[in-house]
Order: C-alpha cells, then structure tokens, then sequence
C-alpha cells in the first residue's frame, strides 16, 4: 500500500473539515487551524507515526467522532461575563442600579481614560455587611431575591447575583464598603473570580465605592473597540445619556458624573419628575411639553410622565435618534419598541409638520405595573421588558 508524507494526510483532511456552523473551511483556514488539529491529534493518538504509515489509523476513530469536553470554569465565567458586562456604560449600569438598591440619594460617577483605565462609583448607600463581603463578588450570591418566584414581586434591579462577578472577570476590582454598624470603612481587593484577596481599613464615609481598572485587559477585541476618539465620546455620551435617565426616573438622587476630573455632567435633588426634566431637557423643551396620566384595573397599570404638547414644533420636541425618549418600567430604564412605536404615532399624528413622523419624540413615560406581569429578564443587560398578556398601556 501506497503511504502518503503525513503532511499531505493531515493537510487533505483538514480540508475537508467543515466550521462549527457545517460550511467547508477554505484551505487558508484548515491550514491556519491546523497546528492546534495537528497537536489534539498527537495527543488523542498518543503519537502519530504508527497511525499514519500503518494501515491502521487509530486517531481517524478520534476524528469522526464527537468529543464533548466540559469548559474550564475560567472560560466559562469569561464567556458570560463578557456578555453582561459589554461596554462601559453595562458596568455604570451595573454599579449604579447597585447603589440605587442600596437606596443611595447620592452617587457619583468618575471615569478616566473613557472608563477603560478606570471607572469609580460612589454612593452614600446602605453599604455591604461585613459578613456579607466574602461572597459580594462571587457569581450567583444576591441579597435580593432567594427564589426564582421572588421575580413575582421584585422591587430591585439586580436579582442575579452576577454583576459584580462578571465584572471582576474582565476588570480589576475594589470595593470599600461601610453600613452603619461598622465603624469604620473596609476596602477590599478582589480577584478575578470574585475572591477577597486583600482587605484593609479605609477612611471612607458610610456607603460603597467600587472602583473598576484596566476594564477589558484580558478581551482584547472588546478593549481596541474604544481606539478611537469617536468611540470614546460615544461611549460617554451613553453613560452621560444613562444618567440622565435615571436622574428623571428617580428625581431625589444627585448623581454627578466626571471624565478626567472634569464634570461632565450633574444634578442635585429635586422634588418631582417635572423638575428632573426640567434639569434634564432645559426649560425651552418643558415648556412644549404636556403632563399626562392615567390609571387601570386588572392588572393595574399607573402611567404618568410628559409628551410633547400637540402641535408642537419638531425642532424643540423632537431629535432624530430615540436619546430623550426616556420609557421607565417600574423605575428601569428600558428600550421597548412597541411603546416607541405607539409614542411615534401619536406625536406624528398631533403633528402639523410631515417631517415629525421621521423623528423621534422627546418624552418621559412612567409606567408602574404589578412585577407579576413583567419579565425582566430578558437580556444580560436587562435594557428590554417583556409584559405577560401584552399589558395594555395605550
Ligand atoms: N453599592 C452597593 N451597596 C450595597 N450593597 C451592594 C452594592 N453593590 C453590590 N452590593 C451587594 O452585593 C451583591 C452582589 O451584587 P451584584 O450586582 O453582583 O448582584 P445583584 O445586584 O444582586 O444582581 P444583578 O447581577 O442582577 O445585578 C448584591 O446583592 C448586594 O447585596
Ligand atoms: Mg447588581
């Protein structure tokens, strides 16, 4: 029997390999793939000599068939984690809805560099109990629910146990943390599995700083995302844009928000939603802008906020990209297409000018329903909402 050099046996098969999504990978792709197949073979065949010059080629046994091997459990935590934490502005979410959870009136918001050297958050919060901090970073520990059925009558935003883990997976973390039976601050260094690995006293006032470094320095792809200027801007004016949402959502916290230690942004305590647009949008936009609400039964369903007066000029109440569209679902913050979509159609419709139907409204809509008839767990950056039965809110 004919025997063929082992790089041509090897080459010809990888080239009739297919990706993981069945097309035939291309001979560049086999060939590049290749010394990883080469090295799994040897492994799986103890060797390759025998195999390939002998009729018998045992390794061939290996490759037809499928071997399912379970994950290291450091990719497994990078994988998902990366999914939670995508950007800048999911770890500013993350820590902000934190401190709101912790009923902070207070938060502030320091980036440098972006958010990519380093992103800080504040609050004058409830703080972590001592006993509690060995597992704030590890993946699936939550004080705010117990239970999937919890999900029936939660009142926080986070209810996965997953942030601050995911973000020490694809960050350096620390956090210093006090409650008011502590008498003084701790700040504790955590690795990228969430462990404690450091801790010492700190000077820090009642509440919870976590401080996040190097964002991204194990994602490389993530991380060269932001190498550019306009990334960068982009990204801040999202984190910028976020803020701003919750400051109307909940009008008595003052959030501040720097980048480089300049502000970029700020906004004390104020009484009501009115006076949080007004902060927000200014007082040429408000004074365009009409109250509305509106109550129902089974399920009951609370909406309030403020829409553009009808007739309204579309330069002062309206943009062409969805930024100060703000839709709160039981005080969070989400994108949902149908609401956007009904909103759109009323504003064109009360429109006087054709342009207005291409535009998208300035407004704030307030809608409180029973948590029972709301899925919020719909992405990893819980940004959608699904309501049971296609709750009515027009
Ligand atoms: N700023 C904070 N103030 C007080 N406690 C905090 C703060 N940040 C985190 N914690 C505590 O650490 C726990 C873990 O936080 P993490 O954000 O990882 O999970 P979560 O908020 O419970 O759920 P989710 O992953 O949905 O956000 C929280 O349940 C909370 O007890
Ligand atoms: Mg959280």
């Amino acid at each position: 029997m004919e025997t063929e050099a082992p790089t041509e046996v090897m080459q010809r098969h990888l080239s009739d390999r297919h990706d993981r999504r069945g097309h035939p990978t291309s001979d560049w792709s086999a060939r590049a793939g290749g010394r990883g197949f080469l090295q799994r073979w040897r492994r799986a065949t103890g060797g390759w000599q025998q195999q390939v010059f002998g009729v018998d080629i045992p390794g061939l046994n290996w490759l037809s068939e499928t071997i399912m091997q379970q994950l290291p459990p450091d990719t497994i935590r990078l994988l998902s984690s990366s999914q939670t934490i995508s950007s800048v502005v999911s770890v500013v979410k993350e820590l902000v809805e934190n401190a709101l959870d912790a009923n902070a009136t207070s938060i502030e918001v320091k980036l440098e560099n972006s958010g990519l050297d380093r992103i800080e958050v504040r609050d004058n919060g409830d703080g972590i109990k001592s006993v509690d901090t060995p597992v704030m970073g590890i993946k699936h520990y939550t004080s705010k629910i117990s239970h999937h059925e919890d999900l029936e009558a939660l009142e926080t935003y986070g209810f996965r146990g997953e942030a601050l883990g995911s973000i020490c997976s694809v960050a350096e973390v620390v956090i210093t943390t006090k409650t008011t039976a502590d008498d003084v601050s701790t700040q504790y260094t955590l690795d990228k599995a969430g462990h404690i690995i450091a801790q010492k006293p700190s000077h820090m006032g009642q509440g919870t700083t976590v401080t996040v470094l190097k964002l991204f320095k194990n994602i490389p792809v993530r991380k060269q995302f932001y190498s550019t200027a306009k990334k960068c801007k982009d990204e801040l004016k999202k984190v910028q844009d976020l803020l701003m949402a919750y400051g109307i959502i909940k009008p008595d916290l003052r959030i501040i928000f720097t980048h480089n230690k300049a502000v970029v942004w700020q906004k004390a305590k104020v009484s009501d939603h009115k006076m949080a647009l007004l902060t927000v949008l200014g007082t040429a936009v408000m004074v365009s802008m009409v109250p509305i609400r509106h109550h129902e039964q089974e399920p009951e369903i609370f909406l309030s906020g403020f829409l553009p007066k009808p007739g309204s000029n579309p330069s002062s109440t309206s943009l062409i990209s969805p930024d100060r569209s703000f839709i709160s679902v039981n005080s969070r913050p989400v994108h949902h297409k149908e609401i956007m979509k009904l909103v759109r159609q009323y504003y064109s419709s009360q429109s006087q000018k054709d342009s207005a139907h291409m535009r998208y409204p300035i407004f704030f809509l307030n809608i409180s329903v029973p948590a029972s008839v709301v899925d919020v767990n719909l992405k990893p950056d819980k940004t959608q909402v699904m309501f049971h039965n296609k709750v009515r809110c027009t």
